[in-house]
């Protein structure tokens, strides 16, 4: 098993009566890219600012390589890089001038580990412009470098493609993909764009009023895909409903005139036909529907049911 890179324990904060982040628990390893993902408000910004002591916690802790964020604030900071507001950049300064100035900060950064990162996020043919000649995709990759200069283990990013274009994003996955990879960084990323996340992450974590719903890794979440909609056309959709739902214990089912979905594998397809027809119902169409993502992440935010069009008795 991979080494735990960050640990966050039971970490809560409210602002006045209002509950930011509730209890919050998870651990992310070496090489894991772990996405945080929830809707606007849900306290990704606020977790994140906790977990690089930027605010403080109300009651729990976070532990990075071992050392707790709150007791052991510098030995735990040196091992993160992250972008979670917009990066200081001197404007006026060329991109080089503003990493050799970050690495100033920290001892022991070499001209070459440089010119590497350089190269790494793909800005070596501007490094020696002025930042502000620089698009958004670059200062955004200008602020990556620097995070990394310190070869850290953990790197944060809060919502960094927030901004980018469709190919700056793709750019920023295969990046960072690479570099979690290539350094086993661990790496931590928000974000309200299931899809992106879909494409990037290792893990996910979903988080809504402050609360983790839940984390699931992407194998899990591609098997929830598989458990789509199965959509039938019977002749008698509330006998043949009360039949799936003892035969397969569920009450995911809505009925619309003679149309039954039902949310269940489609591999039982073929057991489910035979089962409706030997007992007397008439199938005059099936059809398998694969739920998204979307319908993964909204069910655990909303706790939502099976969407029921107008006009339908549940069964
Ligand atoms: N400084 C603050 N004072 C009061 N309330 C705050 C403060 N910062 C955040 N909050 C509240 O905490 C909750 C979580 O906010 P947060 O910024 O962490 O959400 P988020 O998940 O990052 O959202 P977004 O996707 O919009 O960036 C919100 O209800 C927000 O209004
Ligand atoms: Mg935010």
């Amino acid at each position: 098993m991979d080494r735990v890179v960050l640990k966050v324990k039971n970490l809560t904060k409210k602002f006045n009566e209002r509950v930011a982040v509730n209890n919050l628990t998870l651990e992310i390893h070496e090489g894991e890219i772990f996405g945080f993902l929830g809707p606007n408000g849900a306290g990704k910004t606020t977790a994140i600012r906790m977990i690089t002591g930027l605010a403080k916690m109300d009651s729990g802790d976070v532990f990075i390589c071992g050392k707790s964020i709150s007791k052991d604030y510098e030995k735990a900071i040196v091992n993160v890089g992250g972008i979670i507001e917009n990066p200081e950049m001197y404007k006026n300064f060329s991109g080089l001038d503003n990493l050799k100035y970050y690495a100033s900060l920290y001892d022991n950064i070499s001209k070459e580990r440089i010119k590497d990162i350089v190269a790494l996020v793909g800005l070596s043919d501007r490094i020696k412009d002025k930042v502000k000649t620089y698009s958004l995709g670059m200062k955004q990759r200008l602020g990556i470098a620097q995070a990394l200069l310190h070869y850290p283990k953990l790197l944060i990013l809060d919502e960094p493609t927030n901004g980018l274009d469709p190919e700056g994003i793709i750019d920023l996955r295969r990046f960072l993909k690479k570099i979690s990879q290539k350094n086993k960084m661990a790496i931590l990323i928000s974000s309200h764009n299931l899809n992106e996340m879909e494409l990037l992450c290792d893990t996910i974590g979903i988080i809504n009023h402050g609360k983790l719903e839940g984390i699931k890794t992407l194998d899990q979440l591609k098997s929830y895909n598989e458990n789509g909609q199965i959509i039938l056309k019977v002749n008698f959709p509330n006998y043949a409903g009360k039949l799936i739902s003892k035969k397969y214990s569920t009450d995911k089912i809505s009925i619309y005139k003679n149309t039954l979905t039902v949310e269940l594998d489609k591999n039982v397809i073929p057991e489910l036909t035979t089962y409706l027809i030997t007992n007397g119902i008439s199938i005059y169409s099936i059809s398998s529907q694969s739920r998204t993502l979307e319908d993964v992440f909204l069910d655990t935010v909303n706790q939502r049911a099976l969407p029921v069009p107008k006009g339908v008795n549940n069964v």
